[in-house]
């Protein structure tokens, strides 16, 4: 028997009955992880935008940059945000850009109506937006109003951002103090148009894309527009068929992708006080992904063999009850565990399939949904999430290595799952990197990792995890949860060994 397949069986009987095996080849890697895999979202819903990103560029208690928080900003550029997707959501098709622009003391009000019913200042506008995404280091993905709106409207406001020459959207722009474009490359054209962005079948909705995109000019001189085409609702695999077949590949550059982790829409469970039952469903839920994206592919490798057009995976995430006392329609819920688990397993289903999907965007950034920073006043509070986002940021524009996973089950009852989801890349300094997220609500999971292709001389690592799953980070105890180094990786032979707590997740850095 070689050595390179002994040491690794060594390594798995000594810990115990772990049938976690992983084989890397580093040699091997082809694929570049894009870095806008690891993207956000921010809709003006609830306190994302108002009280979340936007305090009001008057406000003097809270430390800002036109109204930003400056501690948001840190803390997204810490974590790398590569991408930030706005105004919307459901709110996009009901957004008219131009009210957001020029005097603030002149801008109309509109009434939120798919959140909350509340009203809207239009404070918060495309310079706002823009000026933002500059201040974060984020490229901005805005998404076109198609449900409510005009082609006019969505053309104008391509001609607003990106025209560098003389015309009437672009002097409205220097009038409004910006005189030099924002480039904007990445446009939705719609969002859900098959739901709250006007209820279309597939078939209508390809034609109003190909109309909209006709008159979406490329203002960017030398750049590129990439239009994405508003998307699937998890396994509804029609959609996809229709849109890679009915609209012509050079006016698409992505599909978009919907899918949160839910487990019933009438009973979405506490964010904190869940079972370990709803644990399980949420993480089944998750999970769900891998076969969505594998499926979503297939078709459109049917239709596009070449993989020109990026599937945009742009919104997923846990979606809970809100917490008890705040407003249902802000969708305001807390981060556990649980949400660590959704995101390490998701982000290395995503890091896997990194020759199609090629963007995703987290719902949502701040305050809703599966946040990475929850505001109140003049606090911030860094979600387990956030955690894993900052860790896993080594993987952006890495190479993805190909990796073989053999992993136990995660059981309850008469149902199980896989325990480990792991992914590989390699930087462009040749340093390796391993995620590697155990979802196992009990068990301590050995693993064994065989390197091929590589001489290893160091292992260091970073792990996340706590005491219990419903663990989360409070405004009275902000750091309860937060990575810390994590020592217990042994390299030998060039094989690794490592144990992986119940709930953990750890990022392995090989050089
Ligand atoms: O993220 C919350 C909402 O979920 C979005 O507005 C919509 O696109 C989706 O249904």
């Amino acid at each position: 028997m070689k050595k390179g397949i002994l040491v690794p069986l060594l390594f798995s009987f000594l810990f115990a009955a772990s049938q976690n095996i992983i084989v890397i080849h580093a040699d091997e890697g082809k694929t570049i992880i894009n870095k806008n895999i690891y993207g956000h979202f921010a809709e003006h819903l609830g306190r994302c935008i108002y009280d979340g990103f936007y305090v009001g560029d008057t406000n003097k208690i809270i430390p800002n940059t036109e109204g930003v928080r400056n501690d948001v900003i840190a803390a997204l550029r810490k974590m790398k945000i590569p991408v930030l997707r706005w105004p919307g959501g459901c709110f996009a098709d009901t957004y008219h850009w131009k009210d957001g622009v020029g005097p603030k003391d002149k801008r109309p009000t509109i009434v939120n109506t798919n959140w909350g019913g509340v009203t809207e200042d239009n404070s918060f506008g495309t310079h706002n937006f823009l000026n933002m995404c500059e201040a974060l280091g984020a490229d901005p993905y805005i998404s076109g109003n198609v449900g409510s709106g005009t082609v006019q409207e969505l053309s104008d406001w391509l001609q607003y951002v990106n025209f560098d020459g003389k015309s009437p959207m672009s002097d409205w722009r220097r009038e409004n103090g910006r005189d030099k474009p924002w480039h904007v490359q990445y446009w939705g054209i719609g969002n859900e148009a098959w739901g709250c962005g006007g209820n279309m079948t597939p078939e209508y909705y390809a034609n109003v894309f190909r109309r909209y995109a006709t008159f979406m000019n490329n203002w960017i001189k030398g750049g590129h527009l990439y239009r994405i085409a508003s998307g699937a609702s998890d396994a509804d695999y029609h959609w996809t068929e229709v849109m890679m077949k009915d609209i012509p590949h050079n006016m698409l550059a992505g599909v978009g992708v919907h899918h949160y982790s839910i487990i019933d829409w009438n009973k979405k469970s506490s964010a904190t006080k869940f079972t370990e039952q709803e644990y399980f469903a949420t993480m089944k839920s998750a999970l769900q992904m891998e076969e969505l994206v594998t499926k979503h592919e297939a078709i459109m490798d049917k239709y596009d063999p070449q993989k020109k057009v990026a599937m945009v995976v742009d919104e997923w995430g846990g979606w809970y009850d809100v917490e008890p006392g705040t407003n249902p329609g802000f969708l305001y819920q807390q981060n556990t565990m649980r949400d660590a688990m959704v995101a390490g397993a998701t982000l290395n289903i995503f890091n896997n399939h990194a020759d199609r999907v090629r963007m995703a965007n987290l719902a949502q950034t701040i305050n809703v949904l599966q946040a990475v920073i929850l505001t109140n006043k003049e606090k911030i509070v860094l979600t387990p999430t956030y955690h894993v986002m900052e860790m896993y940021n080594v993987h952006q524009n890495a190479t993805l290595l190909p990796l073989k996973l053999t992993t136990d089950d995660y059981k309850l009852g008469d149902e199980k799952l896989p325990s480990l989801s792991a992914s590989a890349s390699k930087d462009s300094a040749g340093v390796v990197h391993i995620s590697i997220t155990n979802v196992n609500a009990h068990t301590q999971e050995g693993v064994t990792i065989n390197i091929d292709g590589m001489k290893c001389n160091k292992v260091s690592g970073r792990i996340l995890t706590s005491a219990k799953l419903q663990d989360d980070n409070t405004f009275e105890d902000p750091d309860k949860i937060e990575p810390k180094a994590f020592t217990g990786a042994i390299l030998k032979d060039n094989v690794i060994s490592l144990k992986m707590p119940p709930f953990s997740v750890v990022v392995l850095t090989l050089k």
